[in-house]
């Protein structure tokens, strides 16, 4: 794609993570310092459970040019099995996004420990080369015009990785 995209275009990517693995991954790979792209904006849930599959919906409708899901392995979720629902309300719902029009390549789903910094660092580099390889996410504006809302002016300002806090959100369960 969009060779014309490729050097000066920065992907948003909207990480819902859950609290007690992959978002202590995440701040694992921050505080060892790990080369990350600085382009992911993370939201904070109690459990991959609580993601509804809406939240993806609102955050192409807002701007976001892919999403990663992310939560703790199977097995290891601290509310015992809120991943396994995950898990199959994902498999379900992978079918009514693509007949929303929404390209599965800009979704990624993975699970992170708390212990895998280097996990964390790997799938966000990894999906933001994805989706700087796919471009702009105007497909999707283009269905949903009105819906569109400016992403947040930090991120107009991108910073280095390494220089800045992954800024977080938390939900309430
Ligand atoms: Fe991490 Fe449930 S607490 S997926």
């Amino acid at each position: 794609m969009n060779s014309q995209h490729s050097d000066t275009f920065e992907p948003r990517i909207t990480a819902f993570v859950c609290n007690w693995c992959t978002y202590t991954g995440a701040d694992l790979a921050g505080t060892s310092r790990l080369h990350m792209a600085s382009n992911v904006r993370i939201i904070r849930l109690p459990c991959t459970g609580r993601i509804d599959p809406l939240f993806i919906v609102k955050a192409f409708e807002r701007g976001a040019d892919g999403v990663i899901v992310s939560g703790c392995h199977p097995a290891d979720c601290h509310y015992t099995s809120g991943n396994y629902h995950a898990r199959r309300r994902f498999a379900v719902f992978h079918d009514i996004m693509q007949f929303l029009g929404v390209d599965p390549r800009r979704m990624t789903f993975s699970w992170v420990s708390a212990s895998e910094g280097a996990k964390w660092k790997d799938v966000v580099n990894e999906t933001v080369a994805n989706i700087r390889e796919l471009g702009p996410y105007e497909a999707y504006r283009a269905l949903a015009p009105d819906a569109v809302e400016p992403w947040p002016e930090a991120v107009d300002g991108l910073t280095p990785a390494g220089d800045q806090e992954p800024a977080a959100k938390e939900v309430a369960s």
